[in-house]
């Protein structure tokens, strides 16, 4: 099972996650505070940095690359609604 590290702004969370699954919706499950709004990718609150493992998250897409920018994916950057988890990976939420 694919761990996630989330390094929070004042706590990391670990956890495990079923391969395919949502990101946003794993990290909810456990207790993550990751802000959300739209869960569509279309309002950019669910941005998250990634860390380590980018190539164990599902490929973004143009719509998704869209709404993060050139600088936004060229620094990491997901959107978490739209990542599913394939391995292992830690992100790191924005202050
Ligand atoms: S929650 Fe709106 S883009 Fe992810």
């Amino acid at each position: 099972m694919p761990r996630v590290t989330v390094i929070g702004r004042d706590k990391t969370y670990v956890y495990e996650c079923k391969e395919g699954e949502h990101l946003l919706t794993s990290a909810i499950r456990e207790g993550v505070p990751l802000d959300f709004y739209c869960s569509t990718g279309k309002c950019r609150t669910c941005v998250v940095r990634v860390v380590e493992g980018m190539e164990n998250l599902s490929p973004i897409s143009d719509t998704e690359a869209y709404r993060l920018g050139s600088g936004g994916v060229t620094a990491g950057e997901r959107l978490s609604c739209q990542a599913f988890v394939e391995g292992d990976v830690t992100i790191r939420i924005p202050e």
